[in-house]
This record gives structure tokens, C-alpha cells and sequence, in this order.
């Protein structure tokens, strides 16, 4: 499984990527507009930081003008991927955008079905959202469970991005269940990095290295 960093903050993605396990990002309209900045240039200012996939979300309903967005939005940098919401104007979009060799990343996904018709049409990537299934009682892990069964049965070369990432479980699970990629805030990576018995262990060498006056 490979890491990608959710959000538009451009301090979390530096500070992300100087920890070397980020290798992509994505964003989406409520991430940008928490950072109440140009969405250009904080795209723009993303794909300096990070030199992997930069997702960025287009805006419209209707097909021929996500396509519209999506080809300015591409044009910033090649590494940007074009999120499209799952709807038909959606999957409609994802075909043609496709068919221009542009990568798309669909998202919203809550079932199986959705993610069996985005790779059909053509995506790159599919969104699955766990935490946001896990807040309404249902296994959002169970989800990713499915597609990635799903997609290694039929042979399907979309790789799927788990998102609405919580926790560190998420993640962990994910990652045995085959999924190719999660996109995980700071906080959750920063939550992955810890255990207190590592603290404590630091905290025991430091003191018995001390204690026995060695020097290196
Ligand atoms: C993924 O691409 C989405 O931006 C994100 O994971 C949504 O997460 P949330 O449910 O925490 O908003």
C-alpha cells in the first residue's frame, strides 16, 4: 500500500513529504476552501511539494463542463488527477477524460457497484469513503474488502484509493485487504508513527547511555 496526504494545507504536505512516506495527495472542495485561498494556486503550489499524483476536484454537475474544468485544471501540471464525483454525469465525464488520457479519480463511493462502473468507465482511481460509511453503522473496511476482491477477480487495473481515513485500523486493514493507496490526514499518520513503548525504550537508552558516561 502507498500513502497519499488528504488535505490542501501546503504546511501538512511539506512537513508529510519531509517524513519521505507520502507519495501523492488529494484534495477536494472543502479542503480547499478551509485554506480560503486562490484554488489555482494552492493547486499550483501542491504539485511543487509533492512530485506524485495531486488530485484535484472539479466543481460542475454536468458532464461537458467537468470535462471543461478538468482540461484547465490538468493543464497546471501533469501530475494533477481529475476528481469527478460518482453520478452519471460523472462516469460520463470519466469516459471521455479517459479516452484524452487524462487520469481521474472518482469519488463519493459508498458501494461496490460504484466502483465497478467508475473502473468501467475508464477511471484511474476510485474513492471509497470508510470512515463516512463507519459514521452511518455501516463497515466502510468491509467496502474496500469488496472492491478490491472485485477488482483482482475481473482483472481491473483501477487501483483504489482508500479515503475518509480516521484511523490508524483503517489503514492497517486496508493495506492486508490489498488496497493500492490510502489517503491519510497528518493527524493519522502522525497517529500511525507513535507507540508509547517506543517513547519509553528512547527514554530507557538515553538514560543508561547517560548514566554509564559512554561517548560516541
Ligand atoms: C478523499 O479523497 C476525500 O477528500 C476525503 O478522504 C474525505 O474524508 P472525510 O470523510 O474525512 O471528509
Amino acid at each position: 500500500m502507498r500513502f497519499f496526504i488528504d488535505t490542501a494545507n501546503v504546511e501538512e504536505i511539506r512537513e508529510a513529504n519531509d517524513l519521505g512516506v507520502v507519495c501523492g495527495v488529494t484534495t477536494n472542495p472543502s479542503l480547499i476552501a478551509k485554506e480560503g485561498r486562490d484554488f489555482i494556486e494552492v493547486v499550483k503550489e501542491i504539485t511543487s511539494i509533492v512530485d506524485g499524483p495531486i488530485s484535484a476536484e472539479v466543481i460542475s454537475l454536468e458532464h461537458e463542463n467537468m470535462v471543461k474544468e478538468a482540461e484547465k485544471l490538468s493543464q497546471i501540471h501533469k501530475n494533477i488527477v481529475i476528481k469527478i464525483p460518482m453520478t452519471a454525469e460523472g462516469l460520463k465525464a470519466t469516459k471521455i477524460l479517459s479516452s484524452k488520457g487524462i487520469k481521474t479519480n472518482v469519488t463519493l463511493i459508498f458501494s461496490a457497484a460504484q466502483a465497478l462502473l467508475a473502473a468501467r468507465a475508464g477511471a484511474t482511481y476510485v474513492s471509497p469513503f470508510v470512515g463516512r460509511l463507519d459514521d452511518i453503522g455501516q463497515n466502510g473496511l468491509e467496502l474496500i474488502e469488496e472492491i478490491v476482491d472485485i477488482f483482482d477477480v475481473n482483472a481491473i487495473e483501477t487501483q483504489v484509493i482508500v479515503a475518509s481515513v480516521r484511523n490508524p485500523i483503517h489503514v492497517t486493514q486496508a493495506a492486508r485487504m490489498g488496497a493500492d493507496i490510502a489517503t491519510v490526514p497528518l493527524k493519522v499518520i502522525k497517529q500511525m508513527m507513535k507507540h508509547p513503548l517506543t517513547d519509553k525504550g528512547i527514554e530507557n537508552f538515553i538514560k543508561d547511555w547517560e548514566g554509564a558516561s559512554l561517548q560516541l
